[in-house]
């Protein structure tokens, strides 16, 4: 009985295949196509990941002024502490004066050549140009600023019917404004220094994995994240010939959001040390290699559900040891 199932489809074949000789070829071809598009896409990502060189980016940028938007703690201390070692002076923007001063002398020890300066800023607000007048002007008595590091992010971990309304609008002005609003304000100047000085500039966002694996519980986050990498990659291809133009989607980093007993986590260094890595060629990187495998792999339907699964524990044991 199989046989002659196996018998018929294999005539049936063998005649389409006569009568569609054309067809069959194009079937062939987009099949080599395939293949062979998926295995120089694994070999550029696996040289890209492993083998390549980074830039000297002090040389590249000219050296300058580092802009780190939530600077005091997680991953935006772990590229203030990246962007020092390379001998960038700093600007350091966050919420809390006291943590700021506490950030600035332990880099001032490990780098006594740098400059750093300080702004305290509270970003959860709405835009209003009398809410932002500070800021620019503190941002306007700053000397060569090079590079833009679009960091500072919030969360909320709660079913969205759970989650209060001011978690909400502070996810919002939080993980969108400032991207926008400091880019607006400092693109004029990064632009000028390309152009008209000859120096190249950077904008680096950072948005999440949760812009790929939309997670559950974390709706205004993910949401707000996928803004964060449609915007950085619109402004790369308006600016990416003047300024490089890059956003990274990391998975779990830890910091205030995410302790170390998240699934795939890794530190705020490692992290940043893999993202600079990528900064002059790249217009998006995952940043460290497990953030890129566990992100592919995560992305795929039933595995996707897996770590839907392994999160929701995490968050639960999380809560139970904070409370
Ligand atoms: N951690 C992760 O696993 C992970 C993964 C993917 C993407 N990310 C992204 O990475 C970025 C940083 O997250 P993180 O995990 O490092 O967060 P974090 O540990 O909570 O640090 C946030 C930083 O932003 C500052 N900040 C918070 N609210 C602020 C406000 N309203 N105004 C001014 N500054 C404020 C904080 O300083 P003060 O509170 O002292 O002001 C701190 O310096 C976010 O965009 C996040 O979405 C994180």
């Amino acid at each position: 009985m199989l046989s002659d199932i196996h018998d018929t489809v294999r005539q049936n074949l063998e005649s389409f295949g006569h009568k569609h000789t054309h067809l069959m070829a194009a079937f062939c071809l987009y099949g080599a196509y395939t293949v062979g598009s998926t295995a120089l896409g694994w070999s550029w990502r696996f040289f890209k990941t492993f083998l390549r060189p980074s830039k000297n980016l002090f040389k590249r940028y000219h050296g300058g002024y580092v802009v780190v938007t939530g600077a005091t703690n997680g991953l935006g201390l772990g590229y203030a502490r990246k962007f020092a070692e390379k001998g960038f002076n700093l600007v350091l923007v966050a919420r809390n004066s006291e943590k700021l001063n506490t950030v600035k002398s332990e880099l001032l020890r490990s780098h006594p050549d740098i400059d750093i300066k300080l702004i305290q800023f509270d970003f959860d607000k709405p835009y209003t140009e009398e809410g932002y007048a500070s800021l620019k002007e503190s941002l306007d008595m700053m000397g060569d600023i090079s590079v833009l590091v679009n960091n500072v992010g919030a969360i909320g971990t709660n079913l969205f019917e759970d989650m209060p309304i001011d978690i909400i609008t502070r996810v919002m002005n939080v993980n969108l404004i400032p991207q926008v609003v400091m880019t607006k304000f400092l693109l004029p100047r990064l632009l000028r220094r390309s152009k008209e000085e000859g120096k190249r500039t950077a904008i680096l966002s950072v948005s999440s994995a949760a812009h790929y694996i939309r997670l559950p519980k974390s709706t205004m986050y993910s949401c707000t994240k996928s803004f964060n990498k449609t915007f950085s990659d619109v402004i790369g291809k308006e600016y990416g010939k003047y300024i490089d133009v890059m956003v990274t989607t990391p998975g779990p980093v830890i910091s205030n959001m995410v302790n170390e007993k998240a699934p795939f986590v890794i530190t705020p260094e490692a992290h940043a040390r893999w993202v600079l890595s990528d900064l002059g060629y790249n217009t998006e990187t995952f940043g460290h290699y497990r953030h890129w495998m566990s992100t592919t792999m995560f992305r795929l339907p039933l595995l996707g559900t897996q770590f839907i699964k392994m999160r929701d524990r995490y968050l639960n044991d999380k809560s139970k040891s904070s409370n």
